[in-house]
């Protein structure tokens, strides 16, 4: 807690830029709700291209909450999410009853399976924390972070993140990972519009109802151990295996869940054609999905290019209105402080 006056401490506004991150290895489901306890632990990339940038200021003169996502206010569910992050990061303060201002923008499109509640939570985190005086590290950050959307507690740090499941509030945050890979993920985008079902409540009843996700659970920590190994040794062709194959397996326990959560779409199929007809030609590149139609194709960077231009001349036959970009390695959260803006 910050041993500034609550009147400085609720004139300071602080901002961040937090990049979104796409998972390797998987997280799906939660073994507790409130604090956002994964079954697995998940391996990701944070990319250089999308992300989100959050200002927030705590201000006595503020009757409630008020929260605009790329100039358009927030209400419900929405606004429900980003004051759960507001109220944890008051009680920490001692800012209980003070009301804060929220602006942000998304580069990465808003719920289009494109992980921006990854950097989307994990700016707020770091934007709301500084504005309260809290001076996190990094692993209180990527906890904080947690409490928002998990996959926000990988976006803290740049390139690869292993978020460890844990078991408890201390025990579940992501931490940085080397590696001599140089990854990079081409996105293929198909439908940049908001999902239809949030990957909360697809996790959710992922969990409740399909028979194949406890198998999904057991055979997560080897493919983890498997892509760890991979990262360490600089092995893409492993790595790529046990991603597709943890992506895909993912996918199985979603449409065996009552009633099914199908994100793929006939565009989906036709896009993953496109990526495994180009590695069978040679070209050293696999593909993940998450909770959304679109598909990323992993990579090296250096191949990352000439994978890119494969897949636009051959997508522009089948499903001619995707949009393909590349992504390599993203930095982590920048936060800093400064004074809030007159209103
Ligand atoms: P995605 O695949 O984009 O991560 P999710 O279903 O996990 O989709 O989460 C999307 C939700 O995350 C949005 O509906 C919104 O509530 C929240 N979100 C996304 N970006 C932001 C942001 N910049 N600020 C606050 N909340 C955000
Ligand atoms: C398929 O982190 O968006 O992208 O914790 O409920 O906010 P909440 O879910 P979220 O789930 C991401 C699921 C995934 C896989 C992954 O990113 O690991
Ligand atoms: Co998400």
């Amino acid at each position: 807690m910050s041993a500034e006056p609550l009147r400085e401490r609720t004139r300071t506004a602080a901002t961040a830029v937090a990049h979104a991150n796409i998972a390797l290895i998987k997280y799906w489901g939660k073994a507790d709700e409130g604090l956002i306890i994964p079954h697995t632990s998940s391996l990701s990339l944070t990319l250089d291209d999308l992300h989100t940038t959050t200002s927030v200021v705590f201000d006595e003169a503020l009757d409630t909450d008020e929260a605009a996502l790329d100039g358009r206010r927030l209400a419900g569910r929405a606004l429900a999410r980003v004051r759960v992050m507001l109220d944890l990061v008051r009680a920490r303060a001692g800012l209980d009853g003070v009301s804060a201002r929220v602006r942000s923008r998304n580069t990465v499109p808003t719920a289009a399976g494109l992980a921006s509640s990854a950097s989307g939570l994990a700016a707020l985190a770091g934007a709301a924390a500084a504005a309260a005086g809290l001076d996190l590290d990094d692993r209180d950050l990527s906890r904080l972070a947690r409490r928002g959307s998990g996959s926000a507690a990988r976006s803290v740090f740049g390139g690869l993140a292993l978020w460890h499941a844990g078991h408890d509030d201390a025990s579940s945050y992501a931490e940085p990972v080397s590696s001599p890979l140089r990854l990079a993920i081409v996105v293929i985008v198909i439908d940049a519009g908001p999902k239809p079902v949030s990957s909360r409540e697809a996790m959710r009843r992922t969990v409740a109802t399909s028979p194949d996700y406890p198998a999904w659970v057991r055979r997560s920590a080897g493919d983890l151990a498997e892509a760890l190994d991979a990262v360490r040794t600089g092995d893409l062709p492993r790595l790529g295996d046990v991603a597709e194959a943890n992506a895909f397996g993912m996918h199985g326990t979603m449409l065996s869940a009552t009633p099914p959560v199908r994100y793929l779409t006939p565009a989906s199929l036709a896009a993953l054609r496109t990526v495994w007809r180009a590695r069978r030609d040679g070209l050293p590149v696999w593909a993940t999905m998450d909770a959304g139609p679109n598909v990323k194709a992993i990579t090296s960077a250096a191949d990352a290019e000439a994978v890119a231009r494969r897949l636009r001349a051959d997508l522009a036959g089948v499903v001619p209105e995707t949009n393909v970009i590349v992504a390599h390695a993203g930095p982590g959260i920048q936060v800093r402080r400064h004074p809030a803006e007159a209103r």
